[in-house]
């Protein structure tokens, strides 16, 4: 048992995994959920069952919460009547919002006399506590600091992103269109195989060759926006965009749910519109850019 005592508010897939890490790493627990059968779960794991939010906050100087989203907390907080009750506690809200609900919530705890700490969690709950484990955080340096011995039991290499308590959820946010884009394309692929009488398992087995070229053209894509070198290229935006008009020609021969292709066809015709048939596929930034 190490020094450390917190509390989790939350005790869904992540909130879960969140308790257990930190009850593996020798830390106190104490922890609250709507539900009772995740408090008991976790008590019988060595937790501290807390019997409402309000418990939770006592229990501990640090609070982690873990829900859906802010809106849940926000509601949790009014329906408990927890407005008063920040002063001396530090909040780490580790739940996906939206910018303005991130920038409400860190108003209303530093309004209440509470410090806040607001992160991101970028992995599943099973990466907790292991050399995968992913955390993006954001907060005053001094809180920061008091926090780290607690976030380093949930990833020893969390990030610090400054004190702008949106960016965690920014980089979040654009880490999950890469990953989200990239899984919603395989499910597709999937359909157009499966649709062409082409076996799963070949379908695996070629996606795996294929996909061998992602992460190095992600850095050379990423290197190329960021030093503005979109012209020299191997395949222009064009090359891509005829590729991806037969891709949907095919999907339609196939009789495939067009939906997918039909947003990837309209990127393509913007580019077009724009002039960047000839350059690089980085130079598709331009689409993307705000107020373009
Ligand atoms: N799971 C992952 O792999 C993962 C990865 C990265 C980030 N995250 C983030 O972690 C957060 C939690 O995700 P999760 O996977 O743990 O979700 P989850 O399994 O669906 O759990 C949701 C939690 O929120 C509680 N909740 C929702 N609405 C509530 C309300 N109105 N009042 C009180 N409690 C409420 C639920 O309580 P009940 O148990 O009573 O329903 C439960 O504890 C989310 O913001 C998610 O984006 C999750």
């Amino acid at each position: 048992m190490n020094q450390h005592a917190v509390s989790v508010i939350g005790l869904g897939a992540m909130g879960a995994g969140i308790a257990r890490t930190l009850l593996n790493a020798g830390c106190r627990v104490s922890v609250w959920n709507r539900s009772r059968g995740k408090v008991d779960e976790l008590v019988s794991q060595g937790a501290t069952a807390c019997d409402s939010p309000l418990d939770a906050i006592e229990a501990n100087t640090h609070v982690i919460v873990c829900l859906t989203d802010y809106a849940a907390w926000q509601a949790i907080i009014e329906a408990n009547g927890l407005s008063d009750c920040f002063a001396g506690t530090c909040i780490i809200p580790l739940t996906t919002g939206t910018l303005e609900t991130v920038q409400d919530h860190a108003t209303f705890i530093e309004q209440h006399g509470g410090r806040l700490a607001d992160g991101a969690v970028m992995c599943y709950p099973s990466d907790l506590g292991t050399e995968t484990g992913s955390l993006l955080m954001a907060g005053s340096p001094d809180v920061l600091e008091e926090c780290d011995p607690i976030l380093r039991m949930l990833a020893a290499n969390w990030t610090n992103l400054g004190e702008d308590f949106k960016k965690p959820t920014i980089l979040s946010r654009a880490l999950m269109v890469d990953v989200g884009m990239s899984l919603i394309g395989i499910v597709n692929g999937v359909a157009i195989a499966q649709a062409g009488g082409i076996s799963l398992d070949v379908f695996m087995q070629h996606t795996q060759n294929v996909g061998a070229i992602i992460p190095v053209e992600k850095i050379r894509l990423i290197e190329a926006i960021r030093d503005g070198n979109t012209e020299e290229t191997q395949a222009t935006i064009n090359a891509w965009g005829e590729g991806q008009k037969a891709v949907r020609a095919i999907a339609q021969s196939l009789g495939t749910n067009l939906v997918f292709q039909d947003a990837v066809k309209e990127v393509f015709e913007e580019a077009e519109k724009r002039g960047l048939s000839k350059k690089d596929l980085a130079a598709l930034a331009e689409v993307f850019a705000p107020g373009s």
